[in-house]
């Protein structure tokens, strides 16, 4: 609904029951239904509104991942909303066309809270992304997959409980679009798929096996061109539009392989070795052609900045089980100062055999280098979050463009969700 040129949204956490398998009711909690929540959707330059209620007994937050925006606006653990209560968040949107979602930020307890259900996409539009001919139908030819693990008890409960530990909670049954078995009628030559790890531990290898994608977008939106890959590999929080073209009357299976999670101890232990079906899809007998994709040239606000010769600072991150620089997370500590509209590095390396996912909020990072070489080509686009192998060094070039306000910090942190509530997170403020 757009009022007085605001772009308004409510959303309502809350709890309900989802048939995630067949003739099994599982309780689950979600925006405005069940499970999961609507997709919110605004173009570049838009100013939006959104009425959070919590409709929960418990505490909650609404985190907006992904979006340049106001501290005070960010929904981490410092905008918490208790049992019942109300939070308005307002900013104008000032970036690129994009993927992002948002979901559940409260103190300690996030993995809880997204691995109930409460997860959902926020698209982004610009001018760019609309001239495209790129498939842009939503939910006919542009189509939303938010991929998450459950474990599920004889009765359909879901179950907290991380049987081996680390990391987290992995399920044995792969949801998307918070169900089990998903499949889509296509009805275009051509399929955009707007992909997230919405998993709270659980990385994945999407690939199809008998045909190749074409990767479009990363976390923050468009690459430089089209990349042709085979598989991608996304960790929690992560994202990735892909482009997959399909013939008349074919089916097609989406699936999640083994994934490579570099050098982690025991990888069948963290779920390296599952393989899963994610989405099948089944082309009609006759299809509407799509035209051939020209490419679509964000511009990205800080394209002048984003330059290692802009760099006035580089910081180290290293991550140890659950310590970051040998902390760990206090909600009254600031880690970080960092100078409005400066230009970083942050290289970040995680010390241990251990898989960890970091996300850095307010900002879209590009990936410099790993050990000092350049990354792999799918790793090249706009990133807020990205899987670290174990001893390896990322250098990541962020910048930070405007919103200084020394009283509200952002958060950075691993987004595998338990590594997070057990206090794998720090604070930085922009000053
Ligand atoms: Cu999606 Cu601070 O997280
Ligand atoms: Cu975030
Ligand atoms: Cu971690």
């Amino acid at each position: 609904r757009v009022s007085d040129g605001v772009r308004v949204f409510s959303l309502k956490a809350g709890a309900g029951r989802t048939r995630i398998l067949p003739e099994l009711d599982t309780p689950t909690w979600g925006y405005d239904g069940a499970s999961l929540g609507p997709t919110l959707r605004a173009e570049r330059g838009e100013q939006v509104a959104v009425e959070v209620t919590n409709g929960l007994d418990v505490t909650t937050s609404v985190h907006w991942h992904g979006m340049h925006l106001p501290p005070t606006m960010d929904g981490g653990p410092h905008q918490a909303i208790p049992a019942g209560g109300r939070w308005r968040p307002s900013w104008r949107i000032d970036q690129p066309a994009a993927t992002l979602w948002y979901h559940p930020h409260p103190h300690g307890t996030t993995e809880e809270h997204v691995y109930r259900g409460l997860a959902g996409l926020f698209l982004i539009d610009d001018d760019a992304s609309s001239r495209a001919t790129l498939p842009h139908e939503y939910g006919v030819d542009d189509i939303p997959l938010i991929v998450q693990d459950k474990l599920l008890d004889r009765d359909g409960a879901l179950r907290l409980r991380r049987d081996g530990g680390e990391p987290g909670i992995l399920g044995e049954v792969v949801t998307t679009n918070g169900i089990a078995g998903a499949y889509l009628p296509v009805s275009t030559e051509r399929v955009r798929l707007r992909l997230l790890n919405g998993s709270t531990a659980r990385s994945y290898e999407f690939g199809f096996g008998d045909r190749d994608i074409q990767l479009i977008a990363t976390d923050g939106g468009f690459l430089d061109a089209p990349l042709t890959i085979d598989r991608i590999r996304l960790a929690p929080g992560e994202r990735a539009e892909l482009l997959v073209i399909m013939k008349p009357g074919e089916m097609a299976r989406l699936r999640s392989f083994e994934v490579g999670l570099g050098g982690v101890a025991v990888p069948f232990a963290m779920g390296g070795n599952d393989a899963f079906d994610v989405l099948e899809l089944r082309a009609a007998a006759s299809l509407k052609p799509s035209p051939a994709p020209d490419w679509p040239r964000s511009r990205h606000a800080d394209e002048d900045e984003l330059h290692e010769s802009a760099v006035t600072r580089t910081r180290a991150f290293e991550l140890d089980e659950r310590k970051i620089n040998g902390q760990l997370m206090d909600l009254s500590r600031i880690d970080e100062v960092v100078t409005v509209g400066s230009t970083e590095v942050w290289e970040v390396r995680s010390t241990v055999p251990m898989p960890h996912s970091f996300h850095v909020h307010d900002v879209q990072f590009r990936l410099l280098t790993i050990d000092d070489a350049p990354p792999p080509e799918w790793l090249r686009g706009p990133k807020d979050t990205i899987y670290l192998e174990p001893s390896r060094r990322y250098r990541l070039l962020l910048h930070f463009a405007d919103y200084a306000d020394p009283a509200m910090p952002y958060m950075y942190h691993c987004h595998m969700l338990w590594h997070e509530d057990e206090g794998m997170m720090g604070q930085f403020v922009v000053v």
